[in-house]
């Protein structure tokens, strides 16, 4: 996944307009970047290897240009692969966020006389649109000609330095144009967290609709190139986000935020609570997906709609359910959880369960995203943007969404909103301790730790085994804890960390007896729960609030995870081979 920007419009440092706009993207991709700018009628084109410094930016005058944060996918990490990619001209200038599938074939075909310099798929794009307009010089026609021959989810800016044009279509990458109040200000981003705060109005890029900006003036084209109608919509930023604060990292600073977060969502999220419950009570089944951390929040909504609404919800990994939907009817709810709301896995499913005509009743953390516009129905959890790879706020809402509608379906809302802000108060107790950075240093000299749980405990197991695996590299084992004795129970030697997570409800005293068990074979116990035991080499008090103790032993693992990155020195919000939201397959 990478993250491409463009801007047309008043005179301003134009470098840094977009600079700014790719440090916001690097979320999406981070291992090169690349800028390309007309300035006093010279086009510039700057691309490094790494992360974006703003301290490089060259500080460019000009009302045009593109830029590109990438994540590399073919072409290794080097400037030759970093985007802007060109024709032989030079003269047109390409960004791209996706996958070409047959790349190598339309060069073969259409491109024998071009020379290309890049091992990317994305240099075709410039070459194949510099081959049309040899043909006809009308730009428009060329980049839609072009676009329809790539095969793959593929979102691309086009821009012609000489005539300060920008062109960007798309089909599921998404893209989004911006303007400022007076429409003198163009912006194209694939994410709305990176327009700057005088965008207020915006409009979400449909498939293979070809947008034309630059020299003032915007219009929109069907593929057919029929004129078709661009409605804006309102929009003001949120900037919560942006800035990391006093904090080391936004991972620490989006674990922090979980209280102001939890406490604010169940205060303004009645209604749209309650709608999900109607609309779940009224389904013929209902299917929880979501892919990696949002899949444990599915799984543990499974347990939650069980012991409070007794209601049977299905969970599902989004790249299984693919596999899964044959049984679904027009009355099926389908209820996707994703952060990004741009995750390929989720969004291909949720095309197969359409086709079954059954209802999508997404949550999602960003409001225009694909998942979000393409749902019948939507929850924004509001957390506020996310900026660190690995998902901890967004995570944690789920949890309280999910608890909250399976309380309204008893009928007991309220209950429900008193237990998560009963969990709220104990997080803020969690978030103030120094033991989880004490036994963070234990864990990173592991090369291996387990984490058991049982029942509702289950899935914060999987999780806060995620947590450490992707924030330290620190390889960690999640599993339910009836499942020691059918394997896991080889693994664990004298000195092997075991967290055990043990909530004083229904699983208690079963986890205490694994607990014993892996402690008779040497393991080093690190107890969670409302009660301390002789069997824990440590213990981590956490008081119990029902069903939402989930929420609060979910931060305990995030806690975990993000200290022990610190301890072996990794950066926990740009952990290596991870992008934040998966958009390719
Ligand atoms: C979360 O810590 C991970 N980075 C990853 O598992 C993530 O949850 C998953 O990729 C789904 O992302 P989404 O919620 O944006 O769909």
């Amino acid at each position: 996944m990478c993250g491409i920007f463009g801007y047309s419009g008043k005179e301003t440092i134009v470098s840094s307009v977009i600079l700014s706009g790719l440090k916001l993207l690097e979320y999406r991709g981070y291992d090169s970047w690349g800028i390309a700018v007309t300035s006093k009628g010279k086009t510039t084109i700057k691309k490094k290897p790494g992360k974006i410094n703003l301290a490089e930016d060259p500080k460019l005058t000009g009302s045009t240009g593109i830029g590109h944060t990438r994540w590399a996918t073919h072409g290794g990490v080097n400037k030759i692969n970093a985007h802007p990619h060109t024709d032989c001209s030079g003269d047109i200038i390409v960004v791209h966020n996706g996958i070409i599938e047959n790349y190598r074939e339309l060069a073969s075909k259409f491109l024998r006389k071009h020379s290309f310099v890049s091992k990317t798929d994305t240099e075709v794009v410039a070459h194949l649109i510099e081959q049309e307009l040899s043909k006809s010089k009308d730009s428009k026609r060329a980049v839609l000609k072009t676009f329809q021959k790539l095969k793959g989810l593929n979102a691309i800016i086009v821009f012609f330095p000489k005539s300060n044009e920008l062109y960007a279509i798309k089909n599921s990458s998404p893209l989004i144009f911006g303007t400022d109040k007076k429409k003198k200000s163009f912006y194209l981003s694939s994410d709305v967290i990176a327009f700057p705060k005088d965008v207020e109005k915006i409009y979400f890029l449909d498939d293979e609709t070809l947008l034309s900006f630059g020299k003032n003036s915007y219009s929109l084209n069907s593929s057919s190139g029929k004129e078709l109608k661009l409605a804006l919509t309102a929009f003001s930023q949120d900037v919560r986000g942006r800035e990391m604060g006093a904090y080391s990292h936004y991972m620490e600073k989006e674990i922090h935020e979980q209280p102001k977060i939890l406490s604010e969502f169940v205060a303004t999220k009645e209604k749209e609570i309650r709608n999900l419950a109607q609309k779940i009570d009224k389904a013929f089944g209902s299917y929880l997906i979501g892919c990696g951390t949002a899949f444990y929040a599915c799984l543990a909504g499974s347990y939650l709609f069980s012991t409070i609404a007794k209601r049977h919800i299905n969970p599902a990994i989004g790249s299984e359910f693919s596999y899964l939907v044959d049984f679904l009817k027009k009355e099926s709810l389908v209820i996707p959880l994703s952060q990004s709301g741009e995750t390929i896995d989720i969004i291909s499913s949720i095309k197969h369960a359409k086709e079954k005509k059954a209802k999508i009743y997404a949550l999602t953390n960003v409001y225009g995203s694909t998942l979000y516009r393409q749902a019948d129905y939507q929850l924004l959890l509001s957390a506020g943007p996310e900026q660190a790879v690995v998902s901890t706020k967004a995570f944690s809402t789920k949890l309280a969404a999910l608890l909250l509608t399976a309380y309204t379906l008893r009928g007991e809302f309220e209950t429900g909103k008193k237990l998560v802000l009963e969990s709220v108060e104990e997080i803020k107790k969690i978030l103030t301790s120094k033991q989880n950075k004490q036994i963070a240093k234990k864990l990173s000299k592991k090369s291996h730790v387990y984490v058991l749980g049982r029942g509702p405990s289950y899935p914060i197991a999987l999780e806060t085994a995620l947590k450490l695996k992707e924030s330290s590299y620190v390889h960690a084992e999640g599993f339910a804890g009836g499942e020691l004795k059918h394997g896991v129970m080889a693994l664990i030697e004298t000195g092997t960390p075991v967290l055990v997570l043990n909530p004083e409800d229904e699983t208690y005293q079963d986890t205490l007896s694994s607990a014993y068990e892996v402690k008779a074979r040497g393991a080093y116990v690190i107890g969670i729960s409302s009660k301390n035991n002789s069997i824990f080499d440590e213990f981590i008090n956490v008081k119990d609030t029902k069903e939402a103790t989930l929420i609060s032993y979910a931060v305990v693992g995030q806690l975990l995870g993000y200290f022990t990155a610190l301890a072996k020195g990794v950066n926990p919000d740009r952990p290596r081979n991870l992008a934040k939201s998966v958009t390719v397959k």
